[in-house]
């Protein structure tokens, strides 16, 4: 097929990634962005297929209709809760396609090749095969089938990442045997692993930016290698897109990606570890009633609401939204406050606040609330745990020491609504829900914000 309408082609698919990419920006467009997005991959895809010597038709069938018959069941069926880790898994494919299409390309050339095929293919090994063991890691901790966080000695893992260089070099001046290609994907394999298996607290978004972002460098390395404009383009946005992700996240919680991946942040932390602990009986929390909560609402002046992962278990955004309205329309004012890693995917509050038709002026960003507490009367915490905890301001030795909070202890009465005492993502307890100016409404996030809603009608 004629290259220039080949590259025509690849051109039309780069424009429709970086509008898709740009839609993607705001929750209210990115379903249109990754409308875009997708024709866009569908293009490029069509134009890969146009190309000369594609191979085996029949295979790539084969592969499409296996792909199609578990992603889009899969796709559909996912609960929004759940889609974390559906993109962890998603993320974790991507590198492992990567890691087998450099060992097949390495065992087609019977190891012959030159070396700027090598080294594009020996990167995209490696870092494919991190990204694939350590996303599917992430998969079993985002999904709470592992709670494991043993403690690798960092050493191990440089030695892992020394194995992995040293082979890499090995094969890059000579070594053609097939044998050393597979220790180098055994080698960054278990260093997928345990990388991630000793992070958990609060760090995993940034752990999941990181992967994401190493799946879209490998496939850029794939790209070179292969030949192919396409698949460098892609990649590289991916890359790029999940770099400046990872920064973000790790601005967010007050860290550097090194300390994450290999200091303390997810190995510290045995203090309030484990929910309630010593001396703890001592403290007591104070139990609320949805009548006593609309009464102090409708007395206040200023209203903060704080939603976190619990409100997206209770998909309570469209009652509180309600509630909001309601209060608003008696003349209380009512803003959100929004922390970046709220809930388990970034944006994930934005998403769901946008779905209730919250207007975005109302929501605020983490330093911005912050400023504001102080003169707030009450602060309704809405299923959020983690993200309002003040041991991250004081506890040494806390898992999510140094991550900023949301300073809602500093407001005249807070009122947390959850369901039990259970803790957050980082398995902590909270000092905010013993505080004086502190009382709980337990039960399921959208019956209370309903109850306090009916409560606030017949006032
Ligand atoms: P969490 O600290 O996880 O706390 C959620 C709270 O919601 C829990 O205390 C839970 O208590 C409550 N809850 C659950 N279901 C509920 C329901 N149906 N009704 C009422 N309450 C309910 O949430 P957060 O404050 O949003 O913090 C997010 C955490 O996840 C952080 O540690 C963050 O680092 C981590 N994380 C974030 C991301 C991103 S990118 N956002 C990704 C991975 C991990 P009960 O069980 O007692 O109800």
């Amino acid at each position: 097929m004629d290259a220039d309408l080949i590259n025509g082609l690849y051109i039309v698919a780069f424009v429709l990634f970086i509008v898709g990419l740009r839609l993607l920006r705001g929750p209210r467009t990115a379903l249109r962005g990754n409308q875009v997005a997708a024709v866009g991959m569908a293009i490029a895809v069509v134009a890969t297929l146009l190309q000369d010597g594609v191979g085996d038709f029949g295979l790539i069938a084969l592969g499409l209709a296996i792909g199609t018959a578990v992603g889009i069941p899969s796709a559909r069926a996912v609960k929004m809760t759940a889609m974390p880790q559906m993109v962890a898994l998603f993320n974790g494919v991507g590198g492992g396609a990567v890691a087998l299409i450099a060992y097949a390309e390495f065992r087609e050339a019977g190891g012959d090749l030159p070396l700027e095929e090598l080294i594009p293919i020996l990167f995209a090994a490696v870092i494919g095969a991190i990204s694939f063991w350590g996303s599917n890691v992430a998969f079993l901790k985002l999904q709470e089938l592992t709670k494991a966080r043993p403690k690798i000695p960092p050493i191990l893992n440089a030695g892992l990442l020394a194995i992995a260089v040293g082979l890499s070099a090995g094969i890059a001046s000579g070594a053609e045997a097939e044998w050393v290609f597979l220790g180098v994907l055994v080698a960054a394999s278990l260093l997928g692993v345990l990388a991630v298996f000793p992070i958990g607290g609060a760090d995993m978004p940034v752990v999941i930016s990181t992967l994401n972002a190493f799946t879209g460098l490998s496939a850029a390395a794939a790209g070179l290698a292969l030949d192919n404009i396409a698949l460098i383009v892609a990649g590289m946005l991916v890359g790029a897109s999940g770099s400046i992700l990872t920064k973000q996240m790790a601005d967010a919680m007050n860290r550097s990606i090194g300390n994450v991946f290999f200091g303390g942040f997810g190995a510290g932390g045995t203090a309030l570890a484990s929910g309630p602990g010593e001396g703890d009986e001592d403290r007591t929390v104070r139990s609320t009633s949805a009548a006593d909560v609309a009464i102090q609402l409708s007395y206040a002046e200023r209203v903060v609401i704080v939603p976190g992962y619990g409100m997206a278990v209770a998909q309570a955004q469209r009652t509180v939204a309600d509630l909001a309205s309601e209060l608003e329309r008696r003349g209380i004012d009512v803003t959100y406050a929004i922390h970046p890693v709220a809930g388990r995917m970034p944006g994930h509050m934005n998403v769901l606040l946008a779905e209730a038709d919250v207007p975005y002026d109302r929501l605020k960003e983490m330093d911005e609330a912050n400023g504001e507490f102080g003169r707030t009367d009450v602060s309704l915490v809405i299923g959020a745990n983690d993200v309002t905890n003040p041991a991250a301001r004081t506890v040494t030795d806390s898992p999510i020491y140094g991550m900023p909070i949301l300073d809602v202890d500093k407001s005249s009465s807070v009122v947390v609504l959850k369901r039990s005492m259970s803790s957050g993502f980082a398995g902590i307890d909270n000092p905010l829900f013993y505080a004086e100016n502190t009382s709980l409404l337990f039960g399921d996030a959208k019956a209370s914000v309903g109850d306090v809603l009916a409560e606030v009608h017949s006032l």
